[in-house]
């Protein structure tokens, strides 16, 4: 067994955590079932589930099927939200007539979607009283924190950069999940209308953040083979959250063209868009993605009417099994994802990393 610093450290995470391999599955709304989780926490490592766009009973049923699957721990995650942003019906319209012609006709109430309701999706993760409860886009208010902390659940924030890290440090976090700009899916910035200009890449952020906070720091970004977890414990981190490289596994269930998408994409074939969701998220650059690159293209409707706005869209590319058109958030190391089963992703990973540290 190595007693390489780096490897101690993360031994002794695993210690308070109640894990067996320092690996996070990354909470992926939309892309996380419990089947995912599973498979991830029967390898040692920690179940993950974005619980964004699930009703409360929705919570609670996928934290049973994981429980009836697995002794091991898992984290449910939500976003913080942001007030609802103001209308602006001419914008929206230009939007939809954008969108008509990658998908159907878009109807004008289609961006009066919303995501469930916060408050009662806290309530259903206090209920369910997972071993961690994540956070991404800000931070729990003091009283959820207080609940969390007489529930005895751990409070891992997401930060993309070290002022947000230490503001998470300061509101009560027990750990810090360092998202860097590598990262698939959105950009977890608190204040969305400054996070591409907060590009921050993981080499630059983690040990940065390491030295500004005391709690453990989880290293998130990039993270698809054992020199990634190997170079993240080396910079300080405890652990790894890892994302893109489980959705090509079997238990991740996504469509088949975006799981064959990923496997395709070099690290500069990725961008970040507002485009799916009107929050910033890092995607593969499909002709869509490109296509809304274009200066002379309006710009897109804030969250979570743009999300509303490109359902139709979304849903159409599912079906039809088409890349174009389907949200395919992939980490600029999606090139790394094997279509492995999801245990021997995390087993390889670790394997590999301890070969490196020894
Ligand atoms: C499909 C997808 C969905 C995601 N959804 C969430 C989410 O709901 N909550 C969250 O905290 N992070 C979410 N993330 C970001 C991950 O937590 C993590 O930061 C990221 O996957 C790490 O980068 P990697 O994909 O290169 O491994 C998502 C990532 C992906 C790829």
């Amino acid at each position: 067994m190595s007693d390489h610093p780096a490897i101690t450290r993360a031994r002794a995470f695993c210690e308070i955590f109640g894990l067996r391999i320092p690996i996070l599955m990354a909470p992926m709304a939309g892309a996380c079932p419990a089947s995912l989780a599973i498979a991830v926490a029967n390898a040692g490592g920690l179940g993950g589930c974005g619980a964004l766009l699930m009703q409360p009973g929705a919570i609670k049923a996928w934290s049973s099927d994981v429980r009836a699957g697995t002794n091991g721990g898992f984290q449910l995650n939500l976003w913080i939200p942001d007030p609802a942003p103001k209308r602006d019906m001419a914008a929206e319209d230009s939007v939809r007539r954008f969108l008509s012609s990658w998908g159907p006709e878009v109807p004008r109430e289609a961006g009066d979607a919303k995501p469930p309701d916060f408050d009662t999706q806290c309530e259903a993760m206090l209920e369910v009283g997972p071993a961690i409860v994540s956070s991404i886009m800000g931070l729990y208010p003091d009283h959820f924190v207080k609940r969390m902390k007489a529930k005895g659940i751990k409070w891992f924030a997401t930060a993309t950069t070290v002022g947000e890290a230490t503001a998470a440090e300061s509101a009560g976090a027990d750990a810090i999940i360092a998202q860097g700009m590598e990262a698939g899916g959105h950009r977890g910035a608190f204040d969305a209308t400054k996070a591409e200009a907060r590009l921050v890449g993981l080499f630059s952020l983690l040990p940065a953040v390491v030295d500004a906070v005391k709690v453990p720091v989880v290293a998130a970004g990039g993270i698809g083979d054992g020199r990634g977890l190997a170079a993240a414990l080396l910079l300080g981190a405890s652990a790894v959250q890892v994302g893109t490289a489980f959705l090509r596994c079997p238990e991740a269930k996504i469509p088949r063209a975006w799981a064959d998408a990923i496997g395709q994409t070099r690290p500069e074939d990725t961008m970040i868009t507002r485009w799916f969701s009107g929050r910033p998220g890092r995607s593969i650059a499909t002709s869509y993605v490109r296509a809304t690159a274009d200066p002379n293209v309006p710009p897109p409707a804030p969250y979570p009417v743009q999300r509303g706005l490109t359902q139709a869209m979304r849903d159409a590319a599912i079906k039809k099994n088409e890349i174009e058109g389907i949200q395919a958030w992939a980490g600029q190391s999606a090139g790394m994802a094997r279509s492995d089963a999801a245990g021997d992703v995390v087993r390889k990973l670790w394997n590999e990393c301890q070969a490196l540290l020894s």
